[in-house]
């Protein structure tokens, strides 16, 4: 990557107060088009003249960077698993579970955890977080409203049924449900990560895959540490966590922490 490309993408990546260097320089390259477009601008110079005349442009940008893409059930086959094998054997019924969604983006995939947990009815005495980097996607996430064609991906209509409530442009998660989830800003390379109890689920999709080796197993340190024994860690499709993680796989893209009860 040109070294005046490199600089503008990394002080971008500052402003949304994350360290560029953890991030796969192909990756990033490949995103300058979208995050100069997010500014409605054609070159790095008219991008730097365009933040520094409106500042506050600097977030929509960093978020084309680091691409907040999700999706209501995404990887289907994955919710399928927690679905029939996971949520009914990982605490005795009716005892609620502790869910962390990390790198949640707009809550898509937390709302989806949610859901199933409701459908479990172990929704009441969980404990269910969402964490970003990005100040909006954490916005739109606590708003809880999708537009029709966020919903029509992978939401079940019957579940779109039971659990949100239509308005004129969209849908809105069920009240009831919103107020379960809590959500909070916060960078999962650099800052002390949430503390006990440890948590029994813990989805990282989509976050490692852009992140370079050492930052990546960094990561998955993290987020081991924090998982009860025999808690579920769920990664995206194209991740996998590094080989000295006390992790068992149980099925693609779902391991288990060493050690306690087995799923
Ligand atoms: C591609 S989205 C994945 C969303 C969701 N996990 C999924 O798979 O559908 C990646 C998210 O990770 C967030 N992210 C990237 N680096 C992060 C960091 N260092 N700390 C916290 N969040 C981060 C991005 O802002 C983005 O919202």
């Amino acid at each position: 990557m040109a070294p005046e490309v490199a600089e503008f993408l990394g002080w971008v990546l500052r402003r949304a107060g994350v360290e560029p260097a953890n991030y796969r320089q192909t990756a990033l390259a490949r995103r300058l088009q979208a995050c100069l477009r997010s500014l409605h601008v054609r070159t790095i110079e008219e991008a730097r003249a365009a933040l520094s005349r409106q500042p506050e442009l600097a977030t929509a940008a960093a978020g084309a960077l680091l691409i907040g893409v999700t999706s209501f059930f995404r990887d289907p086959n994955v919710f399928d698993y927690l679905d029939q094998k996971i949520l009914p054997s990982l605490a005795p019924p009716g005892q609620g579970l502790r869910v962390w969604s990390a790198g949640c983006a707009d809550g898509a995939e937390l709302y989806s955890m949610a859901i199933l947990l409701a459908e479990h009815h172990r929704l009441t005495g969980s404990h269910l977080l969402g964490t970003d980097c990005r100040a909006e996607a954490l916005q739109r996430a606590r708003r809880g409203w999708f537009d029709v064609r966020w919903l029509l991906g992978g939401l079940p209509e019957a579940l779109r049924d039971r659990h949100f409530v239509r308005d004129a442009a969209g849908w809105r998660i069920d009240e009831a449900m919103r107020q379960v989830v809590c959500w909070a800003q916060s960078d999962l390379l650099s800052e002390p990560l949430f503390d006990a109890p440890l948590w029994d689920l813990i989805l990282c999709r989509n976050v490692a895959i852009y992140l370079e080796p050492a930052a990546a197993a960094s990561l998955w340190t993290r987020l081991t540490t924090r998982l009860r024994e025999g808690g579920i860690l769920v990664v995206g499709k194209a991740e996998r966590p590094d080989a000295e993680q006390p992790l068992r796989r149980l099925a693609p893209c779902l391991f288990q922490k060493l050690g306690g009860v087995r799923a």
